[in-house]
């Protein structure tokens, strides 16, 4: 599977992954709350422990909603909160099915898969006749603050290159700022989320120059710029 490295890393983080997510769970709420209507069947893809899915279900307790994620710990995590939630485990970027959906939603997925605009148009042929899809997607100037602190303290930039902001259509850029503690609180919750896998090419952080950096004291925020598409149904 395309990025198994990138799986293993959150299957690895699938039981710390809620503690450590408050704005992904910002996110997904507000993600849920730009969808509207009355869908009967909704597929959440790179749902992981279900974030979206969780709240699509607070919010269409009546629809049928499947989960789609390339990570087996965190798929049973998301079925051990929603039992009644359909798992899939498939590859998102090379997902097929002969089934439909009215509601399709992903967040904080799609900048980990290759080729984001054309994986959003085969997401877009899963919809059925009048249905959406729904996107949250983080974009680039995403962690500036990170990037800059690895700057300062002489380190390779290695953070994970996010997709340029200009998706066209209907897409609003909203800024979520995480606060942590300490910039080693950053540090890890970017390990607990399973979100740390390296950019591609990037040399590992030199240990004890890493250690130094982190040692600094004072609170640190990380923004989180996150794209908001939406994508009808095309006949
Ligand atoms: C940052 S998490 C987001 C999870 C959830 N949507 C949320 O908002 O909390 C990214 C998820 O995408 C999944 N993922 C990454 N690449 C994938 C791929 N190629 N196929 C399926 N899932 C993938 C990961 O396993 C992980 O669960």
């Amino acid at each position: 599977m395309a990025g198994d490295d990138i799986i293993a890393a959150f299957d690895a983080a699938a039981e710390s992954y809620d503690a450590w997510t408050q704005v992904q769970s910002e996110v997904a709420r507000a993600l849920v709350a730009r969808a509207d209507g009355a869908p009967a069947k909704i597929l959440d893809i790179g749902a992981g422990t279900g974030h979206v899915t969780g709240f699509a279900h607070g919010k269409w307790p009546d629809a049928q909603v499947c989960a789609l994620d390339a990570a087996p710990n965190m798929l049973a995590r998301l079925k051990a909160k929603f039992p009644s939630v359909e798992t899939i485990r498939a590859d998102a970027a090379f997902f097929s099915t002969a089934a439909r959906y009215d509601l399709i939603l992903s967040s904080m997925a799609l900048h980990w898969l290759n080729d984001p605009n054309q994986v959003l148009q085969s997401w877009r042929g899963l919809l059925a006749p009048g249905g959406a899809l729904h996107v949250a997607t983080p974009v680039e100037g995403s962690l500036h603050e990170w990037r800059e602190f690895l700057r300062a303290s002489g380190l390779q930039d290695s953070l994970w290159p996010f997709p340029p902001q200009d998706f066209g259509g209907d897409c609003e850029i909203v800024d979520f700022p995480a606060r942590f503690d300490s910039a080693r609180a950053f540090a890890k919750s970017l390990k607990k989320s399973g979100a740390h896998r390296a950019a591609p090419g990037s040399r590992p952080l030199p240990a004890h120059a890493l250690r130094k950096a982190l040692g600094r004291p004072g609170p640190f925020t990380a923004t989180f710029r996150v794209a908001f598409l939406r994508l009808d149904f095309i006949p």
